[in-house]
């Protein structure tokens, strides 16, 4: 089989290694792609939101099947413009990709369906929603509609707070019209974990869980991220927890979308809050999460591409997953600067010599550059381990991050603390 990626971050170079992994491929192209796919795939220079480009790129090679990274090209309808065209895609429709597109939707879903989130208010006026604030909230949650590059959510301890950020995305417009609407919701304190399942709108199938670190720096302080590591599986999530997440989450999804008529197919994947009062939705996204993905899609023992495949075919209850139970890390190694501006071009050392079986060094920013590689994004490289224990997979992450380095690298020092502080 001939397989096309679309983009080209830490994510996407799991998902092209995991893939070439498969009995069943023959070529993997990957657009855009970057330094470290380059080396095991096939890049071509069409970015991930150039729907007409890429339906183009796959009709001229013939692919047999596209597996989309990124959520934008997801919710500006990539999947219906190949559907139309008899081209295999792996990910939901435009429609479908509402769940990630419009906070509303999903929050208007989670409501309708009974799935346990965040009590909530929608407001598309900044002084109704302001004086919503004033009158009703001391803490509260404000979210832009629309995409934001997980940058549109403010978790505000105070009222002010609050109220600077509905300036922030409705009179700045900081987000363009994804700030049109926002929602206000509850503050919910407990730990975050993230579940990602295969769905092909009839089964849906579980992955084993993870946590992201989504702050910038130690102890989970400073500006939010895109994400600063990652490890799976997370002890929080228990067998009890799960069972209640099949039971309150999942189970109504699949009958949401039977009632809504959605056709959905690719991943889904729940951002979840595990309160006193038991696991609360906080988000869906349409896609795998990164950095999620990179410890996940190390410990998966099965052949991904036959699991895409019966996705996109609609016979996913035929699918055999398995998984490693060696848990696994990801150590995002990061530009001096990022999440807010950063330089790029710079040198990257030592990747030469970190070479080891139970080591994946996942590029998300780097480039090609005069033979050499060089950082071209915030999150430049994950450090991603495996070993028998959690405590031994950050150990062994931590010391192949000292052989690495280019100018003004961070890392966070903690990848993993809340599940190591319980066993150590
Ligand atoms: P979201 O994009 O909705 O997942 O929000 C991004 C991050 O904001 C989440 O990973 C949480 O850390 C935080 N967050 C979102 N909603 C809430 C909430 N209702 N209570 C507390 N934290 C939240
Ligand atoms: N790691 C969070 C996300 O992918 O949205």
């Amino acid at each position: 089989m001939k397989v096309l990626v679309v983009g080209g971050g830490g994510r996407e170079h799991a998902l092209v290694w995991k893939i070439s992994q498969s009995s069943g491929v023959d070529r993997v192209y990957c657009a855009p792609g970057n330094a470290g796919i380059e080396e095991i795939a096939h890049c071509v220079p069409i970015k991930a939101v150039d729907i007409k480009g890429l339906l183009n790129f796959a009709k001229d090679k013939q692919i047999d099947i596209t597996v989309v990274g990124p959520e934008a090209p997801l919710a500006a309808g990539i999947v219906d413009s190949f559907e139309k065209e008899g081209m295999a895609i792996f990910g939901p429709n435009r429609e479908a990709a509402r769940f990630e597109s419009s906070k509303i939707f999903a929050k208007e879903f989670m409501d309708k369906y009974g799935i346990p989130t965040a009590g909530f208010n929608i407001f598309d006026d900044p002084q109704l929603a302001k004086d919503y604030i004033l009158k009703h909230l001391d803490q509260c949650v404000v979210k832009a509609d629309g995409l934001a590059a997980g940058k549109g959510v403010f978790v505000a301890k105070s009222k002010e707070e609050a109220l600077d950020a509905v300036d922030k995305i409705m009179v700045q417009r900081s987000f363009g019209s994804s700030g049109d609407k926002i929602v206000v919701e509850e503050l919910l304190e407990g730990e975050e974990v993230s579940i990602l399942a295969f769905v092909d709108g009839r089964t849906l199938i579980p992955m084993v869980s993870s946590q992201d670190h989504k702050a910038a720096f130690d102890g989970d302080t400073g500006p939010n991220t895109g994400g600063m590591g990652a490890y799976s599986p997370a002890p929080v999530y228990t067998e009890a927890i799960h069972e209640q997440v099949m039971d309150e989450v999942f189970k109504p999804f699949i009958e949401g979308l039977h009632g809504e008529k959605i056709i959905y197919k690719g991943i889904i994947y729940a951002g979840l809050m595990i309160t006193g009062a038991g696991p609360m939705l906080l988000e869906f996204n349409v896609r795998f999460g990164d950095p999620e993905t990179q410890p996940i899609l190390f410990r998966l023992e099965s052949d991904i591409l036959e699991i895409i495949t019966s996705v996109v075919e609609g016979r996913l209850h035929e699918a055999d997953i398995q998984w490693s139970s060696d848990p696994s890390v990801c150590v995002v190694l990061a530009s001096g600067g990022y999440p807010g501006e950063y330089e790029t071009g710079k040198v990257i050392t030592g990747l030469k010599e970190c070479r080891d079986k139970d080591l994946m060094i996942f590029h998300g920013g780097t480039k090609k550059e005069n033979g050499e590689i060089v950082t071209a994004g915030g999150r430049v490289l994950g450090i991603t381990t495996r070993a028998a224990d959690l405590g031994d997979a950050v150990a062994k992450a931590y010391r192949w991050t000292e052989k690495i380095n280019f100018d003004k690298l961070y890392f966070r020092r903690d990848i993993g603390y809340k599940a190591l502080k319980g066993i150590t």
